[in-house]
């Protein structure tokens, strides 16, 4: 079974325009090439920076992929605030992170709206990356399966096969986000062979080994051999390491030799 690693680097409301063109030409710097034929690697900047991180990846020929980190469900209307997923698509926007913990919580995003993103999403032909998590109270009362694979199905249900499995989802325990304890290689591992079970359920065995399982949550150079290493994870979904550009290089090296 061949699935090709995907690392992101979720910049969040990190870094300005003027910073993410140095970041992302560091980052071009300090990564071995040959890592990109075992690896697909994308970087998510803010809104602001999309276009000036655009024109530098596709003039400089750098072969990381450009991704966002939200956007609405609707092609334009009355949303004062949003992002059009067709304004995306129009800055050849690749990977579109939904459903992301800090949106779910901070912002109210629903599973509905989760779900109507993908459809959205998929319609301009960019590939959703579906964020999905436990909280520490839902981890220690038994409940991680009963949430994460309710939001599996949420955002899956109602789709082809074909979709499905181009679809990537992110397993990111919520109390492991930006608090330096990751879920550890076994148990983060455990999980993500649930959900590929849940996803066979929903579509078939093809697809469920056909889907691309990230896990998210304090990755870092230390921790991301082992996890990478696990059979149903399928690279990584970086926050705070990605905004240091010789971790993040580290970490995709990490993941490419594990292939
Ligand atoms: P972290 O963030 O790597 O800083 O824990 C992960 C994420 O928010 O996707």
């Amino acid at each position: 079974m061949s699935r090709t690693p995907l690392i992101s680097g979720n910049w969040k409301m990190y870094l300005n325009h003027f910073e993410a063109i140095q970041t992302v030409q560091k980052l071009h710097y300090v990564t071995p090439t040959e890592v990109f034929d075992r690896v697909e690697v994308s970087v998510h900047p803010p809104f602001t920076d999309l276009r000036s991180v655009q024109t530098v990846i596709e003039s400089e020929e750098f072969e990381f992929a450009l991704g966002a980190q939200h956007c609405h469900f609707e092609d334009a209307g009355a949303f004062t605030g949003e992002v059009s997923p067709a304004f995306l698509e129009k800055l050849n926007v690749r990977y579109v992170i939904v459903g992301h913990s800090e949106r779910r919580e901070l912002f109210g995003e629903t599973d509905d709206m989760v779900h109507r993103k993908v459809g959205a999403i998929m319609k301009y032909e960019m590939t959703p990356i579906v964020c999905v998590g436990e909280t520490l109270v839902e981890r220690e009362s038994g409940d991680t399966e009963a949430k994460v694979l309710g939001q599996v199905t949420a955002a899956l249900t109602d789709r082809s096969s074909d979709q499905i499995a181009k679809i990537v989802i992110a397993y990111e325990p919520i109390w492991a986000i930006g608090t330096g304890v990751n879920a550890t290689a076994a148990d983060a591992q455990a999980v993500c062979a649930s959900i590929r079970g849940r996803v066979a359920e929903l579509a078939d065995a093809d697809t469920a080994a056909a889907i691309r399982i990230q896990y998210g949550g304090s990755v870092k150079p230390g921790n991301a051999e082992e996890l990478m290493g696990q059979a149903d994870i399928d690279g990584a979904l970086v926050g705070g390491a990605s905004l240091h550009p010789e971790d993040f290089a580290r970490i995709v090296e990490l993941a490419a030799a594990t292939r």
